[in-house]
């Protein structure tokens, strides 16, 4: 039987960078996961007969929420739910799993690398069919509806036990437990050569951080490439992620860092999120940051079977180092500058226009899903490491001799108040247009504007995506507030400096951007609004 509950709007579903993520207390009150799940619903076309895909990065509440999302797709008129094992799905397995089965869309359940458990973040997310997060008029739509709804519908049904692979019905719909590393680990054969791989005799760590990737790493790393069993550390999936923040960063896997650093360092090491769609990569004594790797990976994708032909761009978000820009010159390929979130690259890998895609946020990715994955970006790294036979500090170093290399760190403030936050913001946008031709802190100032983008397949415009002040010489500060955070502001600076070829590219980072990040202060008063001597997190 199919119920309808009468319900009250939430003022504060409007779905941020990448969907709605709040407290997990918030989505415990009465109706509050229900009403966000009818809004989708409702916004969403074609559901009699379509297929839904459910998963989650099984932390706090992803069982309950998950139970409470079949129902309701029962009464909306799905013909079929795929939901992972356990309710288990990291992000670019769903994408991959929505892709695969033709679905409508899917619901992803996760709140990406905050910290998980009855204190912590909860999220939901809903993608379409292209298996990318829906874009901005979809979330907008969602939104709207959220104000408007009164009522929302489930089947009366038990719960479905989500540990036994295979179907059952609730209420004429088919629930389908699936085998959520199956599919995904087979993608990976398909573009990387294993082989190769596994001949190469290398070392690895990945930490798994408690998280989402732990089976996909063991499947993956230790059955199917045969590295040593230990190779995944924290590798069984925690609904608390063990009390740490699963955020592969050198603050949160600081651990893995440390191993990097000494003596024992195995040839490479990585580190994944919450949900699997994030990376962090370490070589023995070399840290990458997300910019340089997306740089890197690019200019040397072509050893990997799956991008054999080359790439038919690049794409990076704005915050992001142009370090890829300058690969994309070389190739004769296009480059494209989005605003921040994994969204906006989905229209110009449907479009055939960008083949990888990567943000500063540790996130990169490419044209086989719709989401950034990390574990895509550890594998192509080993077989590139593979194909040539060379270290991760070889590879960084001939990539900074040929390119030239943008030093690059951003800065956050995390916490702030959300008024101050603001007032911050709203000074910086109103002195832009005196800037050009100013100095601050020795640098000159040739442009400063607020990041818009027109999105080169459907024309649409998005505006207020940071502020950048752009020094002469290729250097820039960019100013943007978070929108993933659950609790106040976060205020991200994003601070880069080229160094050409034939310069200083061996130097320290914090060296190379300190007048930067004189001229930020100089620019934005930081200490002054936050209160804050000096940013919470620098990556
Ligand atoms: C999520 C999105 C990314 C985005 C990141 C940072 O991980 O998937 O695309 O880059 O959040 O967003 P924020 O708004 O917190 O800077
Ligand atoms: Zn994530």
């Amino acid at each position: 039987m199919i119920v309808t509950t009468a319900t009250t709007p939430f003022d504060d579903q409007k779905p941020g960078t990448s969907g709605l993520r709040k407290k997990v207390r918030v989505f415990e009150q009465p109706n509050y996961a229900e009403n966000f799940i009818q809004s989708v619903f409702d916004v969403v076309e074609g559901k009699q007969g379509a297929t839904l895909v459910i998963g989650g990065d099984g932390r706090y509440l992803n069982r309950v929420v998950i139970q409470k999302a079949i129902r309701m797709a029962a009464a909306a008129g799905f013909a079929r739910v795929v939901v992972g094992q356990g309710g288990i799905l990291s992000t670019p397995a769903a994408s991959n799993v929505i892709r695969q089965r033709g679905a409508l869309g899917g619901l992803v359940l996760s709140a990406s690398h905050n910290p998980g458990g009855p204190d912590e973040d909860f999220g939901i997310k809903y993608n379409v069919s292209n298996g990318g997060p829906a874009p901005e008029k979809v979330t907008e739509a969602i939104h709207a509806r959220t104000l408007s709804l009164s009522e929302w519908h489930a089947a009366d049904s038990a719960d479905v036990d989500l540990d036994t692979l295979g179907e059952v019905t609730v209420e004429g719909m088919i629930v389908e437990v699936i085998d959520p590393v199956a599919d995904y680990a087979a993608l990976m054969e398909r573009l990387f050569d294993f082989a190769a791989i596994r001949a190469a005799g290398l070392t690895v760590a990945f930490d798994a951080m408690s998280a989402v990737t732990g089976p996909y790493a063991t499947e993956i790393l230790e059955r199917r490439l045969g590295f040593a069993p230990g190779t995944v550390r924290n590798g069984t999936p925690l609904e608390d992620f063990g009390g740490h923040h699963p955020d592969p960063n050198l603050v949160h896997a600081h651990e893995l860092y440390e191993l990097m650093m000494s003596a024992d360092a195995p040839d490479f090491g990585a580190a994944s999120d919450g949900d699997g769609d994030r990376n962090l990569i370490i070589g023995r004594n070399r840290f990458v940051t997300p910019s340089d790797s997306l740089a890197m990976l690019a200019a040397n994708a072509h050893l990997a079977p799956g991008y054999k032909d080359g790439l038919k761009g690049i794409a990076r978000s704005m915050p992001t180092s142009a370090a890829a820009d300058r690969v994309a010159e070389k190739l004769g390929i296009p480059s494209y500058e989005t605003p921040t979130g994994w969204k906006f690259f989905g229209n110009l890998l449907d479009a055939g226009m960008a083949t990888i895609c990567g943000e500063e946020s540790a996130g990169t990715g490419s044209d086989h899903v719709r989401e950034k994955d990390g574990l895509w970006a550890v594998l192509l790294w080993l077989n590139i490491l593979a194909a040539t036979g060379k270290s991760v500090d070889q590879i960084a170093r001939e990539h900074w001799a040929t390119y030239g290399r943008n030093y690059y760190a951003r800065h956050d403030y995390e916490g702030v108040d959300s008024a101050a936050a603001d007032t911050l913001m709203r000074e910086l946008r109103g002195k832009l247009t005196t800037l050009p031709g100013t100095s601050v802190a020795g640098l000159t100032i040739a442009e400063a504007d607020d990041f818009a983008y027109e999105d080169p397949t459907d024309g649409s415009v998005s505006r207020n995506q940071g502020v950048r002040v752009l020094f002469e010489g290729g250097s820039r500060v960019v100013f943007r507030l978070s929108g993933t955070g659950t609790s106040g502001a976060t205020l991200r600076v994003y601070l880069e400096r080229y160094e050409p070829a034939g310069g200083s590219v061996d130097a320290e980072t914090g060296d190379m951007l300190a007048d930067i990040v004189a001229a930020a202060e100089q620019l934005a008063a930081i200490r002054q609004h936050t209160g804050r001597e000096r940013p919470d997190v620098v990556t």
